[in-house]
């Protein structure tokens, strides 16, 4: 995959990117990620990129022509011209673990961005394929958002998890919580181990997990246990639990 990021803070990514798992599959070729500096597209010798919005208001819209010059001077180096190009903004769908999937299918995904009040509309019209907001909430600019979503999408790519990392329980991946996990010691100041994953009854200690996935997922996110594909057995662990909530 080819990940293009257009962005007046290039810097900010340099952190994230060269740590952990995005490293190692940037390393090992499976995804490669060009930061492009939109001040280079910026117009006039102060290489404008923001400008007082029509109207009235407070606050600087970032401008049409150098984001669009941008994008088409991307393509044009290459690689496939038809990639969704993401604009990020407080105002697109709520990023989440299917929108991670879906992305992951992509040979190449461009990312624009935005930052101070916003910016021109007609980049979200005439540019922008996609929009993509990372929560409700407003950050100073595009690229915390970008790097969540990047982040999300490249540990789903083929071959960048190892199989000790795999992805197939985690939260979210099976449209339940994770059930909780625990490492050695046994004991830590009089706190246990639950004795089932001690007991080497693996049979035993997928239905464990799998009820902690169901009863923690009642607890804290019930909203997902309305989607979730449930036995009529597990319907009725959480209907006894109903009326004894527990935590
Ligand atoms: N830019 C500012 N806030 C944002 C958010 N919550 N998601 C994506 N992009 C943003």
């Amino acid at each position: 995959m080819r990940i293009d990021i257009l962005t007046l803070f290039p810097n900010m990514f340099s952190g994230p990117f060269d740590e952990s798992i995005v490293k190692r599959a940037i390393d090992n070729n499976i995804v490669s990620i060009v930061l492009h500096n939109l001040r280079d597209w910026g117009l006039g010798k102060h290489k404008m990129v923001d400008d007082y919005p029509f109207g009235g208001g407070s606050g600087m819209v970032m401008k049409t022509e150098p984001i669009f010059e941008a994008v088409e001077a991307i393509k044009a180096q290459g690689g496939d011209s038809s990639a969704p190009v993401i604009l990020l903004t407080p105002q697109g769908r709520v990023f989440n673990q299917k929108i991670a999937a879906e992305l992951a299918n992509f040979g190449r995904l461009i990312f624009i961005c935005g930052h101070y009040e916003g910016v021109d509309e007609r980049i979200r019209e005439h540019m922008a394929t996609d929009e993509i907001s990372i929560g409700d909430y407003v950050l100073t600019g595009g690229e915390l958002a970008a790097m969540v979503v990047i982040d999300a999408v490249v540990r789903q790519l083929p071959g960048v998890l190892g199989s000790e990392e795999s992805a197939s329980d985690e939260s979210h991946t099976t449209g339940l919580l994770e059930y909780p996990q625990y490492t050695r010691p046994q004991t830590y100041r009089n706190w246990e181990v639950p004795q089932v994953l001690i007991s080497g009854n693996h049979a035993q200690i997928a239905k464990w997990r799998r009820e902690q996935s169901i009863l923690r997922t009642f607890v804290r996110r019930p909203d997902l246990l309305e989607k979730a594909n449930l036995s009529a057995e597990e319907r009725k662990l959480v209907a006894n639990r109903a009326v004894t909530r527990f935590d």
